[in-house]
């Protein structure tokens, strides 16, 4: 339903819609605000945990858009098209009392978020699309609008890796979609398709139900989700927006699940309901990558901010920072008892420093190669070197790693177990495997299809 408009007004307004640049729209709030990009994302991230069949809160579910409509145990109408001073979802999310606003106990929404539900009930509610039975994350703008191609013509850079949990398959990010095949040789096993173009970080569930995946086109849209691995099918939504998302781990127990973006920020996840729990202190540039230490209780984060930062992971505080890469940094783990990080960035050293005190310094290095990427095993670190080098850098001797030849630049590592095989990914789309305990390689192949 449209209010109603006096033809010249709305001629008016047409006039200003079309003429004002996309960056002034937005802020004069002349953009129209649509319900999947503008508005679903707030309500999966912070509603949903608390509104859905499992735990309806005040009786009021949000898991479909048919529900969103429909009054809970107060009998008041949650959404009037077209009035928001008549819908008590206005009243909820704005309540000076923080009792009572909605997010309960938790913090309030931005002034953009609420600027944004008002805009969209005041422009008619509208829910484009159609299905009032399908879930809310449905109506998210997903893949963008492009598909997978059925067959590839070129062949993608590697971009994440990733190993199941008993070693059998390996997940990899290709365009807009995982393609998960056997880790033996290659051969397809399955494809879970609807992504962002670019896959940048993939882990499985420590049960293996579920792939994790961030994925995104930078500065233009973002998205985490758990799918089904099985059959990709969305399981839980975690985070998305207007940027990329760049970095995704779950806690050792598999419980939680944080999320890093090219918006600098982290948050923390509950692994089921992908409600949001903890936003850490917001780094100033993308978020290359995080780590758990091995109890659950600290967080690692790297950016290309040039720093890495530990934090608690229940209370968000800061824990220890380390600047001396001074560039980059791509990435970070823990040592088996969290006493240290092993980072690696754009100034080609793989550096270990201790994680207590707030001027954190280098204690062992490695290398003058630019290291891409990490991965953690229980023998030490694996590292992707632009010199076509897969490393597995014990953690007793970082400068001696064992090294895994191959041609070509290492864009993505991954490891399985205490370390018994490596696998690398390249930018020419090959992915190589290797035994560790006597340097063979397993496998060499290119995963997509259409392309031998
Ligand atoms: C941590 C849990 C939690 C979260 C998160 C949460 N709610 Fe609630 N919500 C509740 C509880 C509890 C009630 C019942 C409160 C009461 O009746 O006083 C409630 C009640 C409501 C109601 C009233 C239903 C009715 O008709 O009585 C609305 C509407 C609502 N929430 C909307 C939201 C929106 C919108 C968000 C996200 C911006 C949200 N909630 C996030 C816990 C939550």
């Amino acid at each position: 339903m449209e209010p109603a408009l006096k033809p010249v007004t709305k001629a008016l307004l047409w006039v200003a819609l079309c003429c004002v640049p996309a960056s002034v729209a937005q802020e004069t709030g002349l953009r129209r605000v649509e319900f999947g990009r503008d508005v679903v994302p707030i309500l999966l991230e912070r509603c949903l945990g608390c509104h859905q069949e499992s735990k309806p809160k005040g009786r009021y579910r949000m898991d479909s858009v048919a529900q969103l409509r429909l009054a809970g145990r107060s009998g008041e109408a949650p959404i009037v098209p077209g009035d928001p001073g008549s819908s008590s979802w206005m009243r909820w999310i704005t309540s000076p009392d923080p009792e009572e606003r909605m997010p309960k106990d938790g913090p309030p929404l931005t002034s953009d978020e609420v600027f944004r539900i008002r805009s969209w009930i005041l422009g008619g509610a509208v829910m484009e699309g159609t299905g009032g039975d399908a879930a809310l994350a449905a109506w998210l703008p997903r893949g963008t609008g492009g598909v997978a191609p059925v067959e590839y013509r070129h062949p993608v850079p590697i971009s994440a890796l990733a190993f199941s949990a008993d070693g059998a398959e390996l997940a990899i990010g290709a365009f807009r979609e995982v393609l998960v095949v056997d880790a033996r040789d290659g051969a397809p096993r399955r494809r879970l398709p609807g992504l962002p173009d670019r896959i940048t970080a993939l882990q499985w569930s420590p049960d293996g139900a579920a792939l994790a995946v961030a994925a995104g086109n930078p500065g233009r849209l973002g998205e985490a989700v758990l799918l089904r691995a099985t059959d990709g099918s969305l399981r839980t939504w975690l985070r998305g927006g207007a940027d990329s998302l760049t970095a995704l781990r779950f806690s050792p127990d598999g419980s939680r699940i944080a999320v890093g973006g090219a918006d600098g920020v982290v948050t923390v996840h509950d692994a089921v309901s992908g409600m949001r729990q903890l936003v850490l202190p917001a780094h100033s540039d993308w978020v290359l990558s995080l780590a758990w230490s091995g109890d659950g209780k600290r967080l690692v984060s790297a950016s290309r901010d040039r720093t890495v930062r530990v934090a608690d992971s229940s209370s968000g505080e800061a824990v220890s920072s380390f600047t001396e890469h001074g560039a980059a940094v791509f990435a970070a783990e823990f040592n088996e008892d969290a006493t240290r990080v092993a980072s690696t960035g754009k100034d080609r050293r793989l550096r270990v420093w201790e994680v207590a005190g707030s001027d954190s310094k280098t204690v062992a290095n490695f290398g003058d190669v630019e290291l891409t990427a990490m991965a953690s095993v229980a023998a030490g670190v694996v590292t992707a070197g632009t010199d076509g080098v897969v490393r597995l850098h014990p953690w007793k001797s970082i400068q001696k790693p064992r090294e895994y030849r191959a041609e070509g630049r290492a864009t993505a590592v991954a490891g399985v177990g205490v370390g018994e095989r490596v696998a690398g990914g390249y930018h020419d789309g090959r992915v190589r495997v290797w035994s560790t305990a006597d340097g063979s390689r397993l496998a060499e192949f290119r995963p997509f299809p259409g392309l031998d």
